[in-house]
């Protein structure tokens, strides 16, 4: 029992002895109740008691109205859907050839430890740079099927077996979420009741697992607009409250195709980094050039070449622009 409830239970077997707590019920919430010496009224503290007591005669309402929410013990938060939680299928995740705990030197683990390095150190500064809003990472690619959701749920995973390193994986490709199919987690609620329903917060909708340092958000529930709302206002404060509530969690959003959708773009401005996955012999450089186009203003992207054959995994990291090269 807290401080506040104990005081609260004292403060009414008080009343129900018959003892006067008009005075003392701030105090008696604060939790001093219990242990304060009796108190010989001061003549000042007699006067505003008749004051008081006047006061209550002539507008009882009122005072119980005031009095109330200082003596109620604050009502426990609902226990509700913050503790959901679902086991990821390590076994079927390892046969689609992905990052899993139980493997830490399996190729795949190995090349996307060089993938992460430069995200890491971008989002959380460990080498001195760090970038805004490093921690909100945007994985995305010119068109569908080139492994978005692939490299998100990898990218994550890898972060996730950080020491010291949380991870929160969305699905924001909210109009085809691959989460469900891919990690058992069910659709809703989840990023688009966040955004559209004012008594959602983010404890409602995130989703623990089994793998310790990784919580997940689902796309939610889609309908006609959805993707539209990607590009909302509503989104970009969701964005900047995960951004900051917690600095040293890596936030990856598996996105749709930025070729696809306008709201993609959108949704890429408020990002600090992000992933652009390029399809080896299958992405052509047009479309590559012309997605590139479509984020020219965000500060950080990164590439990845995916689907590669090469085993050097020096050939799965492309940079664009000027970003700082890995060490
Ligand atoms: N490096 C890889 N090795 C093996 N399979 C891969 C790899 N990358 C992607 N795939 C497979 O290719 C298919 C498409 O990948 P994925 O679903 O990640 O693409 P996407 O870009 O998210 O597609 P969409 O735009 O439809 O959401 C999936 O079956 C995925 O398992
Ligand atoms: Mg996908």
């Amino acid at each position: 029992m807290s401080l506040i409830e104990q005081a609260a239970k004292r403060l009414e077997e008080l009343r129900r002895a018959g003892a006067e707590v008009g005075e003392g019920s701030a105090d008696a919430a604060r939790g001093h109740a219990a242990t304060e010496p009796e108190r010989i009224p001061t003549p000042e503290a007699a006067l505003r008691e008749i004051n008081a007591r006047r006061a209550a005669a002539a507008a009882p309402a009122r005072t119980e109205a005031l009095r109330e929410p200082i003596a109620r013990p604050a009502a426990p938060a609902p226990a509700g859907p913050a503790s959901l939680r679902i086991d990821i299928d390590l076994a079927r995740l390892k046969a689609q050839g992905m990052v899993t705990p139980d493997a830490p030197r399996s190729q795949i683990a190995d090349e996307f430890r060089v993938i992460k390095r430069p995200i890491v150190r971008n989002a959380f500064g460990r080498a001195g740079t760090r970038v805004a809003n490093g921690n909100l990472v945007m994985v995305t690619s010119a068109l569908p099927g080139e492994g978005k959701t692939f490299t998100a749920i990898n990218l994550a995973l890898s972060v996730a077996m950080e020491v010291d390193t949380t991870v929160l994986l969305v699905d924001g490709d909210v109009a085809h979420p691959d989460f469900p199919k891919r990690l058992g987690v069910r659709s809703s609620p989840g990023l688009l009741e966040l955004v559209t329903r004012g008594d959602i917060d983010v404890g409602d909708v995130l989703v623990r697992t089994n793998i310790d340092n990784l919580s997940i958000i689902p796309a939610g529930t889609p309908h006609r607009r959805s993707t539209e709302l990607l590009a909302s206002e509503q989104m970009a404060i969701l964005l900047r409250e995960l951004a900051t509530r917690y600095p040293d969690r890596m936030i990856v959003f598996d996105s749709p195709p930025l070729l696809a959708t306008t709201e993609a773009r959108v949704l890429a401005t408020h990002m600090g980094q992000i992933v652009m996955v390029v399809a080896a012999d299958d992405t052509r450089q047009r479309d590559v050039d012309l997605a590139l186009g479509t984020i020219e203003n965000c500060e950080i992207v990164l590439m990845v070449l995916n689907k590669a054959d090469k085993t050097d995994v020096g050939a799965y990291y492309g940079y664009y622009g000027d970003e700082p090269r890995p060490a």
